[in-house]
């Protein structure tokens, strides 16, 4: 038992703390606060807590649990909203009214409810099991099976395994290891801060298709991997997060809301609970983690949030299953971590951050990743992080942290969103690592044309920008026509392709099959332009048809329209491509 010494807003620095050791958790003080040893020097320790200190002084006491700050883990996790340190914000409500009460106490998972347990096939007295094994299930939701997993340092032979309706915390199979009898529950503990254990990770050979055009068909992200999305302020940074949460085609989402403003996550909180999953028909919290840690609540609470949300997103890939994992925002994390450590007087790295600051970052995106687990399953967690740049500077240390170790990299831009581009993310700046990796499964997928309509988007873009720094300089009037031409087409896929509203029923999620439709539409009204230009067309005469009016309608599509839709673009093109051109011949024969 220890006692305070010092109290600095969420530090506490006690004494008498022998036996204790680096991570472990403490309650501080007369109301028991949590927190959690974040130095040990002799017998003085510095504590960060995660409530509020305030009122809370020298001399109160200070008693080591003896364990790291961990996460509780079984069924009952789903559609459940935790603060940064897994307690249930419904439940703390419940208990402490409007205002939390401080050291106030709840269960991560509900004790009291029973779950039909179902011992896996095979699995009976005298199974060898091994740590990480599965040994039954739960039918958690309609669509997701919790598998009960042999919780880590237990292995061995199963004396008994029982079926029925069970509480988490009641033993559903006893394991004999020399002599030694293990109570295996349906609920475990991991500790947050170190990475979950695994047999192999993988290159990830599949993408997280999120049903936003511009990210699955230009800078797409592979079930497994990691995902930077930076920008200014109110460029689009959570609407695409929670556009990832809705329509992504993980099996399991945890939402971390870190640091960000009480009323962006009370939307979450509000609208969330409302959606249905677009692919099942059912409640999307019954795949959802949500985990809120605003800007009022305490700082400490804001840093554990992401380890919190990680090793969740970790236990369900441990099932088989694809988890996507959001963090709005890790800049406000980096904060937590710079205030941490500023208060501790640590050298200060660049800005103010400390030097840790880029291996936090490298280890937070390297518990990303498709792997075989100890299960022997193949589960993937996917990591997209926001990171909010003063003033959209990428040079500072969060943005520049990020950069070298995720590889789809979303950039948001101001100019874009001012002029109300959503999403803002910026096609020339933004980038994807992934597609060598992907474009298999494109081809098997969606089309084997697809990865090269891909890259003939890209390249009008990239010519478009060329083009219009010269228009800058020049006026249009001085390009060629064909040079015309690729500002059209350009100016199409920006504002009917790329531009995608997050409001609009139809709009909102586009599958892939409907992203490659409306890139071939518009790749072959480019081509049979140019044909036609070479005939005698005219740029003004082409972008004055109809179809490019149809084009633009493309997104309004409804998914069970687009076979037809397409056929009639591709005739439409074709036949008043023909029209201008027999008109010109004609002219020219006059
Ligand atoms: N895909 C989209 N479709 C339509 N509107 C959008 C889209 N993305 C962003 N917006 C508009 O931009 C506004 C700001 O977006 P958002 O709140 O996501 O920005 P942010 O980057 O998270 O801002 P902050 O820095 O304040 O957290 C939204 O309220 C919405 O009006
Ligand atoms: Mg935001």
């Amino acid at each position: 038992m220890g006692i305070i010494e010092k109290v600095s807003g969420p530090l506490v620095v006690a004494k008498d703390m022998l036996g204790s050791s680096m991570y472990d958790v403490v309650k501080v003080g007369k109301d028991s606060l949590v927190g959690e040893i974040i130095q040990l020097n002799g017998e003085k320790a510095v504590i960060q807590v995660y409530e509020d200190t305030t009122g809370m002084g020298p001399g109160e006491a200070v008693e080591s649990t003896g364990v790291p700050l961990s996460v509780e883990l079984g069924p009952g996790i789903l559609s459940n909203i935790y603060d940064g340190i897994q307690r249930p914000l419904e439940v703390i409500r419940s208990k402490s009214g409007a205002f939390i009460e401080k050291g106030i106490v709840a269960d991560p998972i509900d004790k009291k409810k029973k779950w039909k347990f179902v011992p896996e096939k095979g699995m009976k007295a005298g199974s060898i099991v091994k740590e990480g094994e599965i040994i039954g299930y739960v039918q958690e939701t309609e669509l997701i099976k919790h598998y009960i997993m042999v919780p880590y340092g237990i292995s061995g032979r199963i004396k008994s395994i029982k079926q029925g309706s069970f509480t988490v915390d009641d033993s559903v199979a006893k394991v004999d290891l020399k002599n030694k009898v293990f109570d295996i529950k349906m609920s475990q503990v991991r500790p947050v801060r170190k990475a979950s254990k695994f047999k192999t990770k993988f290159r990830s050979d599949e993408p997280l298709v999120t049903g936003q055009r511009i990210i699955d068909t230009l800078f797409p992200v592979a079930k497994g991997g990691t995902a930077g999305v930076p920008g200014p302020f109110g460029a689009g940074k959570t609407v695409i997060q929670h556009q990832l949460a809705k329509y992504a085609d993980s099996d399991i989402v945890v939402y971390v809301g870190c640091g960000e403003r009480g009323n962006e996550m009370t939307e979450i909180l509000t609208e969330f609970p409302e959606l249905k999953d677009p692919r099942s028909g059912r409640p999307l919290m019954e795949r959802t983690v949500l985990i809120a840690n605003t800007s009022n609540m305490p700082v400490a609470a804001r840093e554990a949030s992401i380890y919190t949300g990680i090793t969740i997103a970790e236990y369900f890939r441990d099932m088989g299953y694809s988890v996507a994992i959001m963090a709005d925002s890790t800049s406000r994390w980096a904060e937590a971590m710079r205030e941490i450590s500023s208060r501790l007087e640590e050298m200060p790295g660049e800005e103010g951050y400390p030097a840790y600051l880029p291996k936090r970052l490298a280890e937070y995106y390297e518990r990303g990743g498709k792997v075989e687990s100890l299960s022997g399953k193949i589960g993937s967690v996917t990591i997209v992080g926001a990171v909010s740049p003063p003033g959209g500077d990428l040079s500072e240390p969060v943005s520049q942290g990020t950069l070298r170790v995720v590889k789809a990299f979303w950039s948001l831009d101001a100019a874009l969103a001012s002029s109300r581009h959503f999403p803002s993310i910026n096609w020339l700046s933004s980038y994807s690592l992934y597609l060598d990796s992907l474009a298999g499964w494109y081809d098997k997928n969606v089309d084997k044309e697809f990865m090269a309509a891909r890259k003939e988007c890209m390249q009008i873009l990239q010519r478009e920008a060329e083009l219009k720094d010269i228009v800058q300089l020049v006026g249009a009037e001085a390009l060629p026509d064909h040079e015309r031409l690729v500002l059209e087409v350009g100016r199409m896929i920006r504002e009917n392709f790329l531009r995608q509203s997050a409001f609009d029923e139809v709009d909102a999620y586009t599958s892939l099959k409907k992203q490659s439709f409306m890139l071939r539409s518009m790749l072959n009204f480019s081509r049979k332009a140019e044909e036609a230009l070479k005939s005698g067309a005219t740029t003004d005469r082409i972008s004055k048809m109809a179809v490019v009016a149809q084009i633009a309608r493309m997104k309004e599509v409804k998914e069970t329209d687009v076979d037809r839709y397409e056929k009639k673009i591709a005739e439409d093109i074709n036949r008043e491509l023909g029209a201008i051109v027999a008109e010109y011949k004609e002219s020219e024969k006059g």
